[in-house]
C-alpha cells in the first residue's frame, strides 16, 4: 500500500513511532512521511528536529512533506491509499475534530478524506481522559476515521493520559488493508 505516515508533537514517543515507521517500510509499503510543522523544527530534550529528520529521511528514503502547501495535492492526486497519523497530539485530535486544517498534517488529512480513504490515529496525550476525550469520541463516530488500540500510560501520576500501543501500528494498518478488501469484494 501506499501509505502517508504522519508525526505530530508529542516528541516523548518520536523513538516508538519511529520502529513503526520502520516496521511498515520493512513490510514492503511505501511509506510517505509528513511532519506537523511543530514536528519538524522544535528541539526538545527528547531530541533536535535534524535528529529525527534525519531518522525519517533514512528510513523510508523519501523527503518529507511539512507544510500545508505541500500536504495539498494529496488528496487531487489520489496520493495515499491509508493516512496514519501516529504520534498524533491532543492538539490535532482537536483540529481534526472540528475540521480545522491550519497545519501540514491537518492538511493531509483532511485532503485525504476528500476521497473517503481511511486515516489512522495513534493518540498520544496527558489529557485523552480529560479536554481531549470528547475529540477522540467524535472522531470515533466519524467515517473513515481507524485508531491504534490505546491505553492508559501511567494512571498514578498521569491519571488522564492515554498513548496508543506502538506495537500494534501495522496490525491495525493491515485492519484497514483487510477491510478495504472486503469491503471491495462486497460491493
Ligand atoms: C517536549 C514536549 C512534549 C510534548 N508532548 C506532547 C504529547 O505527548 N502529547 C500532546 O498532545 N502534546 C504534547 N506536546 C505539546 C504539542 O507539541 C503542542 O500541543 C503542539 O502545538 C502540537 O502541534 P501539532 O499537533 O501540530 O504537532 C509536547 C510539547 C513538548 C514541547
Amino acid at each position: 500500500m501506499k501509505i502517508g505516515y504522519c508525526f505530530t508533537g508529542s516528541f516523548c514517543t518520536f523513538s516508538k513511532s519511529l520502529k513503526s515507521l520502520e516496521e511498515l517500510v520493512e513490510k514492503g509499503h511505501e511509506v510517505y512521511p509528513i511532519m506537523s510543522e511543530n514536528s519538524y523544527s522544535k528541539d526538545t530534550r527528547f531530541g533536535t528536529a535534524e535528529h529525527f529528520i534525519n531518522e525519517i529521511k533514512r528510513i523510508t528514503g523519501k523527503d518529507i512533506i511539512h507544510t500545508i502547501e505541500a500536504a495539498e495535492p494529496i488528496g487531487p492526486k489520489k496520493m495515499f491509499d491509508v493516512l496514519v497519523i501516529v504520534p498524533c497530539t491532543g492538539n490535532t485530535l482537536a483540529k481534526l475534530a472540528n475540521g480545522i486544517a491550519d497545519t501540514s498534517v491537518t492538511m493531509a488529512a483532511k485532503s485525504h478524506l476528500r476521497n473517503s480513504r481511511p486515516v489512522v490515529i495513534g493518540v498520544s496525550t496527558n489529557d485523552a481522559l480529560g479536554g481531549a476525550g470528547k475529540n477522540i469520541a467524535q472522531l470515533m463516530n466519524y467515517k473513515n476515521y481507524w485508531f491504534v488500540p490505546f491505553l492508559q500510560d501511567d494512571p498514578v501520576n498521569k491519571p488522564k493520559s492515554m498513548v496508543c500501543d506502538f506495537d500494534r501500528v501495522c496490525e491495525t494498518v493491515a485492519n484497514v488493508e483487510n477491510g478495504i478488501e472486503n469491503y471491495k469484494k462486497i460491493y
